[in-house]
């Protein structure tokens, strides 16, 4: 594709930015679909991100995606913000509908597809979050959303968990909510009725590959399924212990790929195909 006087511009607001993968997925979408628009980093300190935000309207930019350490803060400066993203508080996609900056959280979506692309149903299971962040806060919301039976939450800091657990609890006053000590004894306990067990914590994330969340052999068995949403490495210790046990694991790489499908359809109105780019961000994950 050449870059021409009406080439669109999307990109990425973070801090810093020096291994996201999503400017090598978002190029290849465009390309595959013959697209005339560009996705580019752009690693913007947090003294001058209210700058760029409004700098990046004056350019008419199509969209960006917002990542750490900006997922709440860029809210400040929206004209809308989605309904999912009330209750999270976190935007991870900006779409600029004619001058007016919209706000919405493609990250929660993505986690579900992901699972459902493995063809794992959440509707009915039973769910263990690890961690209460603002990753946890999406997911769990839109495990909610998707008729799961019951969530519990773990995490190092209670009153985090116990804060998330009475969001959750607002709303959705029919759902099951429970908040569990983080220690093993608890944690093991806890796991027997448990289908689905995600790990939103960093615990394991390059360079300390090899810890994991939870070290006790007896908490992965193979009738569960084990997620995290570390994605570099791509397999954790904490999915590498779920599978020496026969269990099914989703990484976090499928949850990446599929929050960057639904910000590219609400850019472009192409929902694109995410087996498209999987193959080359496993090359960019290799050592
Ligand atoms: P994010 O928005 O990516 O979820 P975050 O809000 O900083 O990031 O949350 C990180 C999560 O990982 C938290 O649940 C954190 O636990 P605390 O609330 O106790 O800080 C969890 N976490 C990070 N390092 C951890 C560790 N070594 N052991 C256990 N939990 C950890």
């Amino acid at each position: 594709m050449e870059i021409n006087s009406s080439t669109g511009m999307l990109g990425l607001l973070g801090y810093p930015l020096k291994h996201t993968l999503s400017p090598l997925i978002h190029n290849s979408f465009l390309r595959h679909y013959g697209l005339n628009m560009v996705y580019l980093p752009f690693e913007v300190r947090p003294e001058e991100i209210k700058q760029a935000v409004e700098g990046l309207k004056a350019l008419s930019v199509r969209g960006f995606n917002v990542t750490i350490p900006y997922k709440e803060r860029v809210i400040g400066f929206l004209d809308e913000v989605s309904r999912e993203v009330s209750f999270i508080g976190a935007v991870n996609t900006v779409v600029n509908n004619k001058g007016k900056y919209v706000g919405y959280n493609t990250d929660s979506k993505g986690f579900t597809r992901a699972l459902t692309a493995r063809g794992i149903k959440v509707k009915n299971k039973n769910i263990l979050i690890l961690g209460a962040g603002g990753a946890a806060k999406g997911i769990a919301f839109q495990l909610v959303k998707e008729g799961v039976q019951k969530i519990c939450i773990s995490n190092r800091t209670s009153a985090r968990a116990e804060k998330l657990a009475k969001n959750l609890a607002d709303y959705s006053n029919s759902m099951y909510i429970d908040c569990i000590d983080f220690n093993e004894k608890e944690l093991l306990k806890t796991v027997e009725d448990i289908d689905v067990i995600i790990n939103t914590t960093s615990v394991g994330m390059h360079p300390h590959t090899k810890e994991a969340i939870v070290e006790n052999p007896y908490f992965y068995h193979k009738n569960r399924v084990y997620c995290d949403i570390v994605y570099n490495p791509l397999k954790t210790r904490f999915l590498e212990y779920a599978e020496n046990a026969g269990a099914k694991t989703v990484n976090g790489l499928d949850m990446l790929l599929y929050q960057a499908c639904y910000a590219f359809e609400l850019w472009t109105g192409i929902y694109p195909d995410a087996n498209l780019v999987e193959h080359k961000c496993k090359n960019a994950l290799k050592p």
